[in-house]
């Protein structure tokens, strides 16, 4: 088992990585009551978690969610005021959240907001919720204009990632995840692109010693970037955005039903990757080799007759867009990412064609 820290002070959060890592949930001392708020669908991960839990001695109660983006909003969380409310949750209660993005996500927003605030401890089931969404504090729900507009930036005290727990993953939902492994490979660090290129076939079978590799690097790279701007207010969180400015666009035209979300930043990371040599900042053979990397993933193809006029739209109207100009992730090198604030709708263009030429 690995153990990381994500060091902002009072904020800090532990990060235990690895088979059995749930181990670690046997010392909870301070606390009045847990809660397990759950994915319902994972019902052996919740009984590892229970039956852990109990050892603790501290009363331990169950709530199961219907987890999806569907989760992430105001009328799917109210009901759970109201559970913590009957269950006689109090300010030292504990609420532990299990499974993927969207159920870390709303949680972690209840933990947030019951009785100003609550512990929580995040124990994340997807790939994508290991390497990306348990850790940095950013708990939230959707409104109907868009995504994650409602949320608080609310550190869980510790993460889990148990890598017991991913055996049950679907090859897509693996491969979401991996999306986000390479995002971190091609804006911090060539080493671990070097590795992926090496490895990807055993990360796509969920090996041990490579999905723990995978994970713990993934997770460096993110605590570095929140430990430096836990509030996403001065530029450094964006590189981890990379990729997600199409991806966004195109989960958004497609009704977020079509792709997974990182599936969509596979197609974000192949457009940016284009843009990044239109705008002249990357090789052509950088590009081509990081895109060696990314088409190993296979993703669901891009809807036929895209309007890409509609996607330019919906990137402009991404919070990165400043007037005509449109800022973006993108690369000088593979590991190296800049921002670039002068991107124009021609660019765009060529970067499409290019991205269409290289699929
Ligand atoms: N907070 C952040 O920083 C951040 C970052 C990236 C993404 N996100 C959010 O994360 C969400 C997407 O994450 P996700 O894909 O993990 O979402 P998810 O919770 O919807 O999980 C995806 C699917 O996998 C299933 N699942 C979960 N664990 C499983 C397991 N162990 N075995 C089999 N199936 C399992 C779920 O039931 C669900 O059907 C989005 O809402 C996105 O906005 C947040
Ligand atoms: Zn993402």
């Amino acid at each position: 088992m690995k153990k990381i820290k994500l060091d902002l002070g009072e904020h800090s959060s532990s990060i235990f990585i690895g088979k059995n890592s749930v181990d670690v949930l046997s010392d909870l001392a301070g606390h009045t009551k847990i809660f397990i708020i759950s994915d319902e669908r994972l019902t052996s991960a919740r009984k590892v978690l229970i039956r852990k839990l109990n050892r603790t001695k501290i009363p331990v109660f169950e709530i199961p969610v219907r987890a999806g983006e569907e989760l992430k909003s105001i009328k799917s969380i109210y009901p759970l005021y109201g559970e913590l409310l009957k269950l006689k949750a109090d300010r030292k209660s504990l609420i532990v959240a299990l499974g993927g993005g969207s159920v870390g996500d709303a949680v972690g927003f209840v933990a947030s907001t019951y009785m100003r605030g609550i512990s929580w401890i995040g124990v994340p089931t997807t790939l994508l919720a290991q390497v990306d969404s348990s850790v940095g504090g950013k708990t939230g729900i959707n409104h109907e204009v868009g995504k994650n507009l409602i949320g608080s930036f609310y550190q869980p005290s510790r993460v889990i990632c148990d890598t017991n727990f991913l055996k049950t993953l679907s090859e897509r939902e693996i491969i979401s995840g991996l999306g986000e492994i390479v995002k971190y490979s091609l804006t911090f660090d060539k080493k671990f692109f070097k590795y992926l290129e090496k490895n990807l076939s055993s990360l796509l079978k969920l090996k041990p010693d490579a999905t723990l590799h995978a994970i713990k690097t993934s997770l460096v790279w993110k605590c570095k970037a929140v430990e430096k701007d836990e509030r996403d207010l001065c530029g450094v969180r964006e590189v981890l955005n990379f990729g997600h400015t199409f991806g966004h666009a195109l989960e958004s035209i497609t009704g977020y039903k079509k792709y997974q979300h990182g599936e969509a930043v596979i197609w974000g990371m192949r457009f940016a990757l284009c843009l990044s040599e239109v705008r002249g900042h990357l090789s052509q053979g950088h590009r081509e080799r990081a895109l060696g990397l990314v088409n190993l993933m296979h993703v669901p193809a891009l809807p036929k007759n895209l309007d890409f006029e509609r996607v330019c739209e919906l990137m402009k109207k991404d919070k990165k867009a400043e007037g005509d100009k449109i800022r973006f992730v993108l690369l000088n090198q593979i590991g190296k990412s800049l921002s670039d604030h002068s991107v124009t709708k021609n660019d765009l263009t060529k970067a499409y064609k290019l991205m269409k030429e290289s699929i």
